[in-house]
């Protein structure tokens, strides 16, 4: 049998295998650039950036779970323009996807942040919208629909590049802000982002971490992520992206197979930094045992019973 075709488009980008690093996982490649090329990824999802570089949270601010990991770093990052200077040109050397991810406290800051990544050759844009609205006493955008939509509508109307709306679990119905953002002109979305959770030391009865509350993500959230992947790409015609407790090639598969056009790894990279090669190598190992001639022929084949 021929060699299996790996590549997805998403909105008109061309990824040569449907695995991307998942934003703050990943930092802007650096580190893993010296263990292998990174054009064996899809793609890059870079450390989410703001309009001003962060210091982020006070640690303690990451601590172990059972099967995941708990964070509040707090998007810890050096601001758009030394994204744009420093680390984009250095990426952009690399044979892969790169992608902006961007947060901000008000839509100016979505807006003006976007603005400035249009006039560079960043491939796609990835809206995290888990962060505090500071205007609305710091509720988080992606749990409203008016709150998602805002932010959405801002950076449409400020870049021309494809934006990908990236989900919080944390909310009542996915399927509502996932409408409701196709509707303001995402061109796809991206789910889930962590789930929100607290853990508590009982000798010292202070939560492990410095911010109380902090993001789960790891294993212990994949059937959640499977999910709402299948939920969402029910719901909108736009492409979905998978995220959340990916660990390999099988779980890869499962998510494409709830409807993920492609996926992203996180947390499985803090253990194994080559988890996502070795991931490719097993879809593609899958696709040839089974006789696949393209990965995007599974997308949402699940047969619900
Ligand atoms: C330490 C850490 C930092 C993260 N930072 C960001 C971020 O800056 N922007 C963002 O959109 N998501 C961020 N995430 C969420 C991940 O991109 C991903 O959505 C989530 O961890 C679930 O996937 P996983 O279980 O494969 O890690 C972060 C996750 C972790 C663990």
């Amino acid at each position: 049998m021929i060699k299996p075709d790996l590549s997805v488009n998403i909105c008109g980008v061309e990824f040569k295998n449907p695995v991307i690093a998942a934003s703050g996982t990943y930092g802007f490649g650096e580190e893993y650039d010296e263990l292998y090329p990174l054009e064996k990824l899809g793609g890059i999802s870079c450390k989410g950036t703001t309009l001003n570089p962060k210091d982020g949270n006070i640690p303690p601010r990451i601590a172990e779970t059972p099967s995941g990991i708990l964070n509040s770093v707090g998007l810890q990052n050096p601001g758009v323009d030394k994204f744009i200077s420093y680390h984009l040109p250095r990426l952009k050397k690399r044979d892969t996807v790169v992608i902006a991810n961007i947060a901000g406290a008000s839509v100016e800051d979505y807006a003006l942040t976007a603005q400035k990544l249009d006039d560079t050759d960043v491939d796609m844009i990835e809206l995290n919208i888990s962060c505090p609205n500071v205007k609305q006493g710091g509720a988080t955008w992606g749990v409203s629909c008016a709150g998602a939509y805002a932010v959405t509508k801002a950076v449409r109307s400020a870049t021309k590049k494809p934006i990908m709306v990236k989900l919080t679990p944390n909310v009542t119905d996915i399927t509502e802000i996932a409408k409701a953002v196709e509707a303001e002109g995402a061109d796809a979305v991206s789910l889930i982002n962590t789930l929100l959770g607290m853990r508590i030391d009982i000798k010292t009865r202070r939560p492990v971490l410095h911010n109380n509350v902090g993001g789960l993500s790891g294993p212990a959230v994949f059937p959640v992520a499977v999910r709402m992947v299948w939920q969402v790409s029910n719901a909108v015609n736009i492409p979905v992206i998978g995220i959340g407790g990916i660990s390999d090639g099988a779980d890869i598969i499962e998510m494409m197979l709830a409807g993920a056009s492609a996926v992203q790894m996180g947390t499985a990279i803090f253990t194994d930094p080559y988890a996502p090669i070795k991931a490719i190598e097993q879809v593609e190992r899958y696709l040839s045992d089974n006789r696949i001639e393209k990965i995007s022929d599974i997308v949402g084949q699940v047969e619900p019973w």
